[in-house]
């Protein structure tokens, strides 16, 4: 069998928490490969609302077993809250959860680092969500990181040296750390992570394939954060990018089957960084109160604008997206016009690609569709959709190359409508 891999295409928050929940029944096992408590996936079904940060989305369905790769940073702490109130509220969690020995792990004075790092950075700052994910990172790729794995074997040996270098890491940017009391905690919450299933999750993935069992890949963040290819350096510090399900769970890009690219029907962007597309108007509030544009983990509002198909089309190259599912269709239901920016000027200059810089002098070209100006949430099937909106998906369609085979119009787990185009496993 091949594993399918459900990725974010623009800045995050496209609504990957509920499509893989919604997919999750097709598959045997749901696996998180990259990001850790940065991620907020948002679910919805039954009256129940329950937002995930580094437990996989597939979690609340019956029968599937979600892993936790290695590509994934988790940070003990926020995953003893996440994982106590999912257990409140009747998951089995440790019968269903699975979590690589080769994570790596976020330690608190991660975290102070990360507020460190920003701070020095003044206005220049990412705007990151605080959670320690680029030193942990950082720590990772210069060799100095504590795993999962270490957290059995030698935990005081590894943490103690790591403190040390953080501590002196955080004297250098001026900042002296009482960590004790999050030190206690963190301690506290590594002995819960470690009634887990810990498990080398690169043998597990390849020998369920092996044994034909069903895959999905859960991404986190979008491929506009991506390390190499996002707006650097306004970027979260992993590959998001399909690459990224290889590395962040072992499996070879041979093993890799369809790949759903999912994107809002506009776009929104968390922190600092280039937008071309951004509304600073009324329409983009509009669209942040109706679409109710706000942070997950931290509340914070998200920028609005239209949906950028230059950024989307370098995103589908870069994933080898097979299907496309647009979400929050809904949030546009009013408008009388609907804009798309199918390319941009760079210094004057038309291009359809997107530029290395793109926060240089970048203005989007925009083509202008008609609004359908219909209430879609109550919709149950491709056939009642509006003529125009039907016109709107064909448009994206054409200019983008790739099917649109799931559409959602609201955010319970019903209110998404799975074409007859869809090639669902
Ligand atoms: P993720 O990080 O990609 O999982 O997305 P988030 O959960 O951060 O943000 C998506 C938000 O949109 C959540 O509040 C969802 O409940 C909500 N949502 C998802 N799909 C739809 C939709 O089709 N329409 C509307 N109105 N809201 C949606
Ligand atoms: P999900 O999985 C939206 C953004 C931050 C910041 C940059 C770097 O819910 O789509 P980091 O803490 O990763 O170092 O921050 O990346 N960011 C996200 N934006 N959705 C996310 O996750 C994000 N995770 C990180 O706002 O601009
Ligand atoms: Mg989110």
């Amino acid at each position: 069998m091949k594993a399918d891999v459900l990725l974010g295409l623009q800045w995050g928050d496209e609504g990957k928490g509920k499509i893989v929940d919604v997919l999750t029944p097709h598959y045997d096992i749901v696996a998180r490969f990259q990001g850790g408590p940065n991620a907020g996936h948002t679910l919805e079904f039954e009256g129940k609302h329950f937002v995930l940060r580094s437990i996989p989305s597939g979690i609340f369905q019956q029968g599937q077993v979600n892993v936790i790769g290695n590509g994934v940073v988790l940070d003990p702490v926020l995953f003893k809250e996440e994982a106590e109130e999912l257990e409140k509220s009747g998951v089995a969690l440790k019968q269903v959860l699975k979590i690589s020995k080769k994570a790596h792990v976020i330690l608190p004075t991660h975290r102070l680092l990360d507020a460190a790092y920003e701070r020095l950075k003044g206005d220049a700052k990412i705007g990151t969500t605080g959670k320690g994910i680029g030193p942990t990172y950082t720590d990772k790729v210069s060799r100095d990181g504590v795993r999962v794995g270490d957290l059995l074997q030698n935990l005081d040996e590894a943490y103690a040296k790591a403190k040390r270098r953080h501590l002196a890491l955080l004297k250098a940017c001026g900042m002296e750390a009482d960590i004790q009391e999050a030190e206690q905690r963190w301690l506290e919450a590594v002995e819960y992570l470690k009634q887990f299933e810990l498990i080398d999750s690169e043998y597990y993935v390849n020998n369920s394939l092996q044994a034909g069992k069903r895959v999905l890949c859960e991404g986190a963040q979008g491929s506009l954060l991506d390390i190499d290819f996002g707006s650097y350096p306004f970027v979260t510090s992993s590959n998001t990018v399909c690459a990224g399900a290889c590395t962040g769970l072992g499996l070879a890009p041979s093993r890799i089957g369809e790949v759903y690219g999912i994107f809002k029907a506009y776009c929104t962007r968390v922190g600092s960084g280039p937008f071309p597309t951004e509304l600073f108007d009324e329409t983009g509030s509009m669209i942040r109160n109706i679409g109710h544009e706000y942070g997950a983990v931290t509340g914070r509002e998200r920028r609005c604008g239209w949906i950028d198909l230059v950024a989307l089309r370098y995103t589908i190259m870069l994933n080898g997206v097979t299907q496309l599912i647009m979400m929050k269709s809904d949030v546009l239901d009013g408008m009388d016009v609907v804009k798309a920016c199918d390319a941009y000027e760079v210094d004057g200059v038309l291009t359809h690609d997107v530029p290395f810089n793109m926060g240089g002098n970048v203005k989007p070209v925009f083509t202008e569709l008609p609004g359908w100006k219909t209430d879609l949430t109550h919709i149950t099937a491709e056939d009642q959709f509006p003529k125009a909106f039907v016109d709107y998906i064909h448009y994206l369609e054409s200019r983008l190359g790739v099917p649109i085979t799931i559409v959602s119009v609201g955010p319970d787990r019903e209110q998404t409508i799975i074409r007859n185009n869809a090639h669902l496993s």
